[in-house]
């Protein structure tokens, strides 16, 4: 066996976030770990990858044993990890981020032709292709996403950790992060790989370790299971499905007219966007990022000026609005990317609650904290929020029940608009259906909701209309009831016939 880590227990105070865990690999083998947000997964490969101590346990490489104090020390011993967050500088190249902390050098000073030449040959040994000299903040997630795999090559890495890798993918990006996968561990590369898809797991994995609370519930072999099995193996029960009723739209509650942002590019990044959202309706937006969605949202919630173009809520014109002032007006907003917007990581979960809901919680400027913990309180069970207490810094909680954490915080505005930017990304399949669950029940009560998603399957479960943007304009409309993924991913792709 390449790697044994065996009854690996890790505490937080009260929390314990791994208990006893026995988890192995081999040598060329793809092993899936999975479970529910706040299982333990990102714990037990933190471990792995020297970021943190175990309380106790043992992990043996090739069956020798070994201890990592740092993620310099695993990746001597050639583990690499990509984290469940880009870790990338955004203003650098392709070449120079694959290199850095390992430059080639000639004599003084960084070796920019050397660096781009490794970086090539490096994407050509192990199929995936880069252009050296792009800067990564331009670079679309899933190249992003092969840049942060070739990082890990170029540091020598046999065993790699994947956190969650697919999590903001588009569906063929996705198609091609698996295949590249698949190459690497026939070339003998062995993949660790962390996801809630099961249908992806399923597709590449050899074994599959599911964690529930901290502990094993079983190791399998991929081809004794299915996505049903595991995700009843993950959750302990079997999933509520939710549909939509047919319910009719109302007044329009979020109108945008034509709005252009020029941008510094050639292009717009916005091109005369218009669409309207009424009472009692879920309009879809799909597309691949980087096709304007982000700045369709920014531009209506205020994070961005527009050129031209109008915005009205309820019938009042709020173009160029302070985002506060919208909000008040009756904007709430889940955000796309929830560690720049979303949350103060240094905040207690209560607190993070408590953003946008303080005046209701206040009296003469002085906040009632049990009129909060109340509150929040009542998210951390509907939503099923795993939290060590109220109080716990949100930086502690896991990927998933942080999100949740904003979901439910957004929805509780009952704002009549409601912008749900990936609302589901990086929640297990149990917390989606809730998620989903409370998304529809918002409609259904009247709420007008503008959907953003990479996961098409999310938008036509959902969306009553779909729209399609792409390069920064709307090029289709669809009903939800007549739209098929077929015809929503050749819109996306600009009406091409994807190959
Ligand atoms: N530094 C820490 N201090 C306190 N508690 C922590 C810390 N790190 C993790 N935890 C807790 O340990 C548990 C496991 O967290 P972990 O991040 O491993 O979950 P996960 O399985 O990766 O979940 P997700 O699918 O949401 O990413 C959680 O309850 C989390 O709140
Ligand atoms: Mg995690």
């Amino acid at each position: 066996m390449l790697l044994q880590m065996n009854n690996i227990t890790k505490s937080y105070g009260n929390v314990t976030a791994n208990s006893n865990v026995a988890f192995s690999l081999r040598k060329g083998e793809i092993h899936a770990l999975v479970g529910e947000n706040g299982a333990g997964k990102t714990t037990l490969m933190r471990i792995l990858y020297g970021m943190e101590n175990p309380t106790s346990g043992e992990i043996r490489l090739e069956g020798k044993p070994v201890s990592f104090s740092s993620p310099e020390d695993a990746i001597s011993h050639k583990i690499g990890m990509v984290h469940q967050h880009f870790m990338l500088f955004p203003t650098f190249t392709i070449a120079e981020n694959i290199v850095i902390g390992r430059e080639p050098s000639s004599g003084i000073g960084f070796d920019r032709k050397a660096a781009a030449a490794v970086t090539e040959q490096l994407g050509r040994q192990f199929g995936m292709p880069v252009d050296p000299w792009k800067k990564v903040g331009e670079c679309s997630l899933g190249l992003q996403q092969r840049v942060e795999i070739l990082k890990v090559l170029h540091q020598g890495a046999e065993i790699i950790i994947l956190d969650e890798p697919t999590g903001v993918l588009t569906p063929l990006e996705v198609k091609e992060l698996l295949i590249a996968i698949k190459g690497l561990a026939t070339q003998g590369k062995s993949f660790i790989l962390i996801s809630h898809k099961l249908q992806e797991i399923m597709e590449v994995a050899d074994r599959i370790t599911v964690l529930r609370d901290g502990k094993v519930t079983g190791t399998v072999e991929a081809k004794d299971t299915d996505a049903e099995k595991l995700s009843r193996l993950m959750v302990g029960r079997d999933l509520v499905h939710m549909s939509r009723n047919e319910i009719p739209a109302g007044k329009p509650v979020l109108e945008a007219a034509g709005i252009t942002i020029a941008g510094s590019k050639t292009k717009p990044l916005l091109d005369g966007v218009s669409l309207h959202v009424d009472e009692g309706e879920i309009v879809g937006i799909a597309g691949i990022s980087g096709n304007g969605q982000s700045e369709l949202i920014q531009a209506i919630s205020g994070l961005m000026k527009v050129d031209t173009g109008s915005v009205k809520l309820l019938g009042q014109d709020i173009t160029g609005e302070q985002v506060k002032a919208i909000r008040e007006r009756g904007l709430a907003h889940i955000p796309e990317d929830r560690y720049q917007w979303g949350v103060a990581k240094d905040a207690t979960v209560a607190e993070n609650g408590l953003m946008g809901h303080a005046d209701r919680h206040q009296r003469y400027g002085v906040l009632r904290g049990s009129g909060i913990r109340r509150m929040v309180g009542e998210w951390v069970s509907r939503f099923g929020i795993k939290t060590g207490s109220l109080s716990t810094k949100a930086q502690y909680l896991s990927g998933g029940n942080l999100q949740k954490l904003i979901v439910a915080r957004e929805l509780a505005q009952n704002t009549p608009f409601l912008i749900a930017a990936e609302p589901t990304r990086g929640v297990d399949v149990g917390a989606m259906e809730i998620i989903h669950g409370e998304l529809l029940k918002k409609r259904d009560a009247g709420g007008a909701i503008l959907l953003i998603s990479s996961e098409l399957t999310e938008i036509l479960k959902l969306s009553d209309r779909i729209l399609v943007m792409f390069e920064g304009r709307i090029v289709g409309e669809l009903n939800a009831d007549n739209a098929t993924e077929e015809h929503i991913s050749l819109l996306m792709a600009g009406g091409k016939a994807v190959g």
